[in-house]
């Protein structure tokens, strides 16, 4: 089996979109195998996005992900199941998210996108380690 790290972010908490987007994720036939409600410290989330230090976003990404509480879950399934999340997400950008994705049908704008997905499998591995060292 395969594991993932999914963020659902702040604005999706914030709208009570929980259900709708882990749900989704089981209905594909995804299983959660770890999942908390947790409000992200900066230093964490300096650590987890730390390959976009120097974006002229970074500081407002920070900010975002900080804003409120987050879900941090780990999703299993077969091989790839990086890139089925990934599918299911969305483009980054709502604007170029196809409907039926999350991000298609609930997002507007790319500061609000709702959800995080792991975007290799080095990344999940390493995303992972960071928010739930015991399954490392
Ligand atoms: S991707 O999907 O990783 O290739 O996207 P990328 O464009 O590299 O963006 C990396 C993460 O930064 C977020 N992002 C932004 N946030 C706020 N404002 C702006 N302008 C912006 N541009 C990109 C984007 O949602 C990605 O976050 P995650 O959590 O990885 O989806």
């Amino acid at each position: 089996m395969n594991r993932t790290l999914v963020i659902v972010k702040p604005d999706a908490v914030e709208r009570g979109l929980v259900g709708e987007i882990l749900g989704r994720l089981e209905r594909k036939g995804l299983r959660l195998v770890a999942a908390q409600l947790r409000h992200l410290d900066p230093d964490i989330a300096r650590r987890h996005y730390a390959e976009h230090v120097g974006r002229e976003y970074f500081e407002a990404l920070v900010a975002f992900i900080t804003r409120s509480p987050v879900v941090v879950a780990v999703v299993e399934g077969p091989d790839d199941t990086w890139r089925l999340v990934r599918q299911l997400m969305g483009a980054t950008n709502p604007v170029d998210a196809s409907p039926g994705t999350i991000r298609g049908d609930l997002a507007v704008v790319m500061a609000e996108n709702l959800i995080h997905g792991s975007d290799s499998p080095d990344a999940a591995r390493r995303e992972i380690g960071i928010f739930f060292p015991e399954l490392a």
